[in-house]
């Protein structure tokens, strides 16, 4: 409860109890609990690698030794990672009926991890590679030697499966996940600082299409003034964590309901 009265997680667990058809957008900061950085801020990745040198496609044709040096350290943190309460909370929130997809900026697979069922892979996944000639894939711990760079049998060099700045977005994914955003009754928008576009896009879009936009992160983003409806100021975990505790005491959304 806050000083003036308002209650803005009864207030977001009383419209997910009502609408029910929730989707969840997540960034970097719901696996930060999970000791993986996010990317901006001061402990961010791109605080030590400069993404227009590290992470754009064109760096990695032209020098992927290099490159394959900020991916390393992304798999080896990204491998050794766990789920932490956030996205078990997600997961949850599928099983009870509230939430029915999870469209994720991340790469660590920690949402299936949690035993999220439709999750929604905007941005690839770390856990395969693929050849950038022939197209081949093979499971990232297979081809992947900490410090070398990972070749394919064509002899060419491997790249893993996910979107480097300057690339499409996987077109199966970008349409899944506008049609979730479209369809949706609430959007929970959770650790993401929606700075890179086109996934910064999808609040916008679930925003026209009539649902109600609920924000949890710690911080204000370039969100919290236009599209949000509600800001759920606080970590991932906790807020999840509460909202959860406040769905189970409405009596229409226990579990089973
Ligand atoms: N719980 C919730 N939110 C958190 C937490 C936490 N414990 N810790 C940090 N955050 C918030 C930060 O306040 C910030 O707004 O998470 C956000 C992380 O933002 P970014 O680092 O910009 O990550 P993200 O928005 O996911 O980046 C989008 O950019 O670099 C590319 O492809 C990369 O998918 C990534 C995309």
């Amino acid at each position: 409860m806050r000083s003036d009265g308002s209650d803005p997680i009864r207030e977001a667990a009383r419209l997910l109890a009502d609408r029910r058809n929730a989707v969840a957008l997540t960034g970097a900061g719901i696996s930060v609990e999970s000791g993986i950085p996010s990317f901006r801020g001061a402990q961010g990745m791109w605080a030590k690698y400069d993404p227009m040198e590290y992470a754009t496609i064109h760096s990695f044709m032209h020098s992927p030794r290099k490159v394959w040096e900020m991916l390393s350290e992304m798999v080896s943190v990204c491998g050794g990672a766990m789920p932490n309460a956030a996205h078990k909370g997600l997961a949850a929130l599928e099983e009870m009926g509230v939430v029915r997809a999870v469209i994720t900026q991340n790469v660590d697979g920690l949402h299936q991890a949690a035993g999220s069922r439709r999750v929604i892979e905007y941005h690839g996944n770390l856990d395969e590679l693929i050849c950038v000639y022939c197209w081949k894939r093979y499971p990232t711990l297979e081809r992947w030697i900490p410090g070398a760079v990972p070749l394919c049998d064509c002899g060419e060099i491997l790249k893993p499966n996910v979107v480097l700045f300057g690339e499409p977005i996987p077109w199966l994914a970008q349409e899944q996940a506008e049609e979730e955003a479209r369809t949706c009754g609430v959007l929970v928008v959770v650790g993401t600082s929606a700075q890179v576009s086109p996934a910064c896009d999808i609040p916008r879009i679930a925003k026209e299409s009539g649902a109600a936009v609920v924000e949890i992160n710690p911080e204000e983003t370039s969100l919290s003034g236009n599209v949000i409806d509600i800001h759920l100021r606080g970590s991932a975990s906790k807020v999840i964590g509460r909202l959860i505790e406040r769905l189970k005491e409405t009596d229409d959304v226990s579990p089973g309901h």
